[in-house]
């Protein structure tokens, strides 16, 4: 096994994207696939499209280490929660029946943690000190902390309460579509959840990720923060590249020449 090349998988909502990435460098070494979220995604429709899209980008190479992120907490390789996915998947042992599936270890990881790992190793959190919040405005919002680097998963800050709402329903993308709502009054509500982050966590940098982060020039002008506030740097392969490094991070050692 090389250990310096593995899959990464992203499944999200509407979309399950992978490709063979150098967990080196960052770089993709296959085409990035993207075959859409079967209908009602349950667990064993999900699995059979990723063998699909595992089928496509990993001809010929043979079996690399497998990330999987996904839009839940994940402890212990189960995911515990559903926000926008469905519910079958509360409690499910996900790493279990994914490596039962393609008879090989698979690490599952929250979407918003694999996004922020990412931005750590290779992108807009390289080398920062202190705590960095990432978050991703898309159909929820989900978030990673990293403290010089180090992730602390699972803090599902999409989820604060904030006068009332969850915050997810007030200030994702998909808010500002299903609302209707201009840029600015779009940033009005951005403004009330960062400022409660802000409050929270003292974070030294704001990452901004989701696919509305290319859109930045919009509505991050328009925040008042004492913390500077940035794009996230990867983009649509955030995903990918963080699970697919945790992946390589958390395998198992390769087997020792006696032990073979
Ligand atoms: C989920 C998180 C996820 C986020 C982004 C939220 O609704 O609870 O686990 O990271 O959406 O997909």
């Amino acid at each position: 096994m090389n250990a310096t090349t593995a899959i990464g998988i992203d499944i999200g909502g509407t979309g399950i994207k992978g490709a063979v990435v150098n967990v080196i460098t960052g770089e993709l070494l296959s085409d990035r696939v993207k075959l859409s979220t079967p209908k009602g995604g349950s667990p064993d429709d999900i699995i059979a499209t990723t063998r699909q899209l595992l089928d496509t980008i990993s001809q010929g190479q043979g079996s690399l280490p497998i990330g999987v992120c996904f839009p839940a907490v994940i402890k212990n390789g189960r995911t515990m929660s559903a926000a926008n996915i469905s519910r079958d998947w509360i409690g499910l042992e996900a790493e279990k029946r994914f490596e039962a599936a393609f008879h090989q270890p698979i690490h599952f990881v929250n979407d918003a943690d694999a996004a922020g790992h990412a931005e750590a190793q290779y992108g807009a959190a390289k080398g920062v000190r202190g705590v960095v919040l990432l978050t991703t405005l898309g159909t929820g919002i989900g978030s990673a902390l990293l403290n010089d680097g180090v992730l602390v998963p699972n803090t599902e800050l999409g989820h604060l309460e904030i006068d009332g709402h969850d915050a997810e329903t007030r200030a994702s993308y998909s808010a500002k579509e299903k609302d209707n709502l201009s840029w600015e009054k779009w940033a009005g509500r951005l403004q009330t959840y960062y400022t409660t982050l802000e409050k929270l966590f003292s974070p030294d940098l704001f990452l901004v990720g989701g696919g509305v982060s290319k859109s930045y020039q919009e509505f991050l002008p328009l925040l008042t923060l004492q913390t500077p506030i940035i794009p996230a740097e990867l983009r649509n392969n955030a995903g990918i590249l963080g699970a697919a490094s945790l992946a390589v991070q958390t395998a198992p050692p390769a087997p020792r020449r006696q032990d073979m």
